[in-house]
């Protein structure tokens, strides 16, 4: 298994460019399964998650293409024919997005088979929102040998109240309600940036959508969905990952082709933590040059400060004077980082869904283990500041969401490499024609 050795205290100097966003390529891709004809999808990241994505496609025979040299970034999926509107639980136990295809399956082919996700690290995350929603709009589901079993003749709309606020599921009853007999009304919805560019592909593909970014979203039923072109968003996650990196290293950090207006919550937390920012329409600057000041943080959903930051906030409040309290609103499990990070020398004390942690202790390097990937990229972030080289283990974690982060972080002065079986330069396999 992949390791990454990286030997810390080089400040970060210079621009590193974010690639397009998981979550928004993930249904983005789902939602071609709504449509016969190509769909193309451009800035697409050559993350793991992706591959899995397109052997989900594949298996159900979907068309996939990926590009090449320099169109790697565009993917084309034609679903025209589809031999089985099936997700294996071979490919749902890699990645729990899988189930996004739920709702497009059931929608356009009136069945669907998808495995039950099974456990996560991060927490339990059931998908019973989707279910409901999916019965709400008149779906007969049975649930037997560890699959979920969809059928309709053609959905009705609904009125849907999300118990919960669920990104997944949020996006999963919009594209099923796409194709659905009438007007759906969603509400309590997921306001996240990646659900709207969902619905901004939806309606370039004729579906009629309103409200996406909101909690409240007005969908009108239509009889029939067509090929479209679209952009993926760029990724939040990526850029503030790295915002993090360009704080915690005391560098002076471009991190260009971003959003920064999908970034409030994490910017407005770093002001608060002493760290400077300056930003344009398409990048941001962090010069961490000052004393990182102690705050406390509790992750919500977007607009919220995003419970994919809090590990790599954890490792910020690691080198921050003072006593920070992190509160994880969303998942029941995601401190999985903070006794990896104590190995390293941080002084953490995790009480259920609270970590308390006291800085400023100086890091030393260690061998650690990943256990999820946002965990894996905090230890990625404590290596860059730790005295010594620490080797990370388990980064095929990192892999499934993080485009050659190796190779970015060294393009701006990190001292990192990647040992073990040398992975391939491209995670992806080549076109598969069905
Ligand atoms: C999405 O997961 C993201 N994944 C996650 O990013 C992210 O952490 C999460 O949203 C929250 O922002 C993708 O977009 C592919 P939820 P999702 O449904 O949709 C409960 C990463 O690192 N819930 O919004 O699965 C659930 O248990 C990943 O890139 C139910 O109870 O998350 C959780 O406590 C990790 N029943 C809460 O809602 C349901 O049917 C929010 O989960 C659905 C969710």
């Amino acid at each position: 298994m992949d390791k990454l050795v990286i030997r810390g205290a080089n400040p970060l100097l210079g621009t590193i460019r974010v690639s397009g966003a998981k979550n928004a390529a993930l249904p983005a891709m789902a939602a071609a399964l709504l449509t016969e004809e190509p769909v193309i999808l451009e800035n697409i990241p050559q993350v793991r998650d992706i591959e899995t994505t397109r052997r989900l496609l594949a298996e159900m025979g979907a068309e996939v293409e990926l590009g090449y040299g320099r169109a790697h970034h565009r993917t084309t999926i034609c679903c025209r024919n589809l031999a089985s509107p099936e997700a294996s639980y071979e490919l749902v136990k890699t990645m729990r997005a899988s189930t996004l295809v739920l709702g497009p399956l059931v929608a356009r082919w009136g069945r669907a088979r998808v495995s039950l996700p099974g456990g996560c690290a991060i927490g339990a995350r059931p998908i019973d929102l989707h279910i409901k929603g999916l019965e709400q709009l008149g779906a007969q589901i049975t649930q037997e040998h560890g699959y979920v079993e969809a059928r309709a003749e053609r959905l009705r709309g609904a009125e849907i109240v999300f118990d919960k606020i669920t990104v997944t599921g949020t996006e999963d009853l919009l594209m099923a309600a796409t194709l659905a007999d009438g007007e759906t009304l969603l509400q309590n919805c997921a306001r996240e940036p990646e659900v709207a560019d969902l619905a901004d592909l939806l309606n370039k593909m004729g579906a009629r959508i309103e409200g996406a970014g909101t909690v409240t979203i007005r969908v009108q039923g239509v009889e029939k969905l067509h090929g479209a072109k679209h952009r993926i968003i760029p990724d939040r996650i990526e850029a503030g990952t790295f915002i993090i990196a360009g704080a915690l290293t005391g560098g002076d950090l471009n991190i260009a082709g971003c959003e920064p207006q999908h970034l409030g919550a994490l910017l407005q937390k770093l002001e608060e933590a002493g760290i400077k920012t300056a930003h344009n329409a398409e990048s941001v600057r962090v010069m961490g040059d000052g004393p990182l000041r102690a705050a406390d943080m509790m992750t919500e959903e977007y607009p919220g400060f995003p419970t994919d930051m809090q590990p790599q906030y954890m490792a910020l409040a690691t080198q921050a004077e003072g006593t920070s309290i992190l509160t994880e609103n969303i998942f029941d499990n995601r401190f999985m980082h903070a006794q990896e990070l104590v190995r390293m020398g941080a002084n953490i004390k995790v009480e259920g869904c609270r970590a308390t942690v006291r800085g400023r202790t100086p890091l030393s390097a260690a061998a650690v283990l990943a256990s999820d990937l946002r965990a894996s990229a905090s230890l990625v972030l404590a290596a860059l500041v730790a005295d010594g080289e620490t080797i990370i283990d388990r980064v095929y974690h990192l892999d499934r969401g993080y485009e050659h982060l190796e190779e970015k972080l060294r393009g701006v002065g990190a001292q990192i490499r990647r040992i073990g079986e040398m992975l391939p330069k491209r995670v992806l396999a080549p076109v598969v024609r069905t």
